[in-house]
């Protein structure tokens, strides 16, 4: 990926304070250009997880590459249409889904609903709706536990067998239109891919089944250490697109990270360095409640502080949050930094906004996108006056 210019950081850390989210648009274009060069030859569709991010401005920036979207909520199936998706553009996920949910699916009509067990199907009684089924392939997507979602201890989605029972007796109101397997997220080996998409592909066979479509979800893999892609293109394009191609039919991907992640950065200024007998601890002004990946997955970012040529130390590099686990790295190398110093967390586009919250009241950031020429910004700051909006009023 190309790294944006470090003027570009510091004006935009003057112009729109910190923490701050930054999206580099031209990094998600070449994101999606990467997609459609590793599937040449295939007929495919890019959904976009809106999961991972679901700023309305990204989200239009991203169907203008005619990729549709992937919602998980009805709030954003809201935000979906509220950015000029059609519903015809978006795909409905999710393992929750109550009877108005699906009430308001079957109404909207969107291009399809992932129907994630046999027991939604009760739901969907009387109501015309196209559906998808979700597939859970029984395979370890070998990532970090809490993002693995295909394997049988995992919530999502349904055995072959227990599909085979449904597509038997599905009613002549719900239009079966695909198959969908999502087996986990930030998977950097097509091992996994290989071994559910095969047996995807042996089910459909075995079911002679006549679909629109086949949805292969999302989970692409990218690199937090070195910046190279985490998951090979070009071993995918060797062992996963012969298999994608002998389903014969249209291919869905619901992606999220691999779109939008290496695009972000988290913006942050050093406001302590506490030295103790034990460690350096690098304070900075975003927290987990910024960014929640390094504490909720032990996920690694890189980080760089922009400083004056110091020396190097090992520090831990925490927040400001209540918490211990409030650490975006621990024992990690970096240049010293004084206070006020720039902080980057690097590759913080996908699931760092859509994840944040108010603990500790924090405020969440601002986001602004960098077109290559200027910066726009495409949601403000919040405010204490957002925090005390819905609660009432002190009589
Ligand atoms: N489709 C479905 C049904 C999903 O559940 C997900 C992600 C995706 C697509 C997109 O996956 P991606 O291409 O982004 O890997 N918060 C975690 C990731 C959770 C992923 C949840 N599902 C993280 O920060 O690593």
């Amino acid at each position: 990926m190309d790294i944006l210019d470090k003027e570009i950081f510091y004006e935009a850390a003057k112009e729109y304070g910190t923490p701050l989210y930054l999206y580099d648009l031209n990094e998600i274009r070449r994101r999606v250009k990467i997609v459609e060069n590793s599937l040449e030859g295939l007929k495919f569709k890019i959904f976009f997880a809106m999961k991972a991010n679901s700023n309305p401005y990204i989200l239009r920036f991203i169907h203008s590459f005619d990729v549709g979207a992937d919602a998980v909520s009805l709030n954003e199936y809201k935000m979906a249409l509220f950015s000029d998706f059609t519903p015809d553009e978006i795909i409905v996920n999710g393992n929750g889904k109550s009877t108005e949910d699906l009430d308001f699916y079957s109404r909207e009509n969107p291009l399809c609903v992932n129907i994630d067990s046999y027991e939604e199907v009760k739901k969907l009684a009387g109501k015309r709706i196209k559906v998808a089924l979700r597939m859970n392939p029984d395979v370890d997507a070998r990532t970090h536990p809490h993002i693995s979602t295909g394997l049988k201890e995992n919530k999502f989605g349904m055995d072959f067998e227990t599909a085979h029972k449904l597509i038997d007796t599905l009613p002549s109101n719900i239009e079966l239109v695909g198959l969908h397997c999502h087996i986990g997220s930030q998977i950097t080996e097509v091992e996994p891919f290989k071994e559910a998409f095969e047996s995807l592909k042996n089910f459909v066979d075995r079911e002679h089944l006549n679909l629109n479509f086949i949805n292969i979800g999302g989970g692409w893999g990218i690199d937090y250490q070195d910046k190279t892609d985490g998951l090979k293109m070009s071993e995918y394009r060797s062992h996963i697109l012969p298999i994608l191609l002998s389903f014969n039919m249209p291919v869905y991907l619901e992606l999220g990270r691999f779109i939008i992640g290496h695009s972000g950065y988290l913006l942050t200024k050093v406001t302590e360095v506490k030295k103790t007998h034990y460690k350096t601890f690098i304070v900075i002004d975003a927290s987990m409640a910024d960014l929640i990946r390094p504490t909720l997955y032990e996920a690694y970012h890189n980080i760089e502080f922009l400083s004056n040529g110091n020396e190097k130390v090992i520090a831990d590099i925490v927040g400001r949050v209540c918490e211990s686990g409030d650490r975006f790295a621990k024992d990690r190398e970096v240049e010293l930094p004084e206070i006020g110093d720039l902080g980057l967390i690097y590759d913080a586009g996908a699931y760092g906004y859509s994840m944040a919250s108010n603990y500790n009241l924090s405020l969440r950031p601002a986001e602004v996108a960098f077109d290559g020429q200027n910066l726009i910004l495409i949601r403000k700051r919040e405010q204490f006056d957002d925090l005390i909006k819905l609660v009432e009023e002190k009589a």
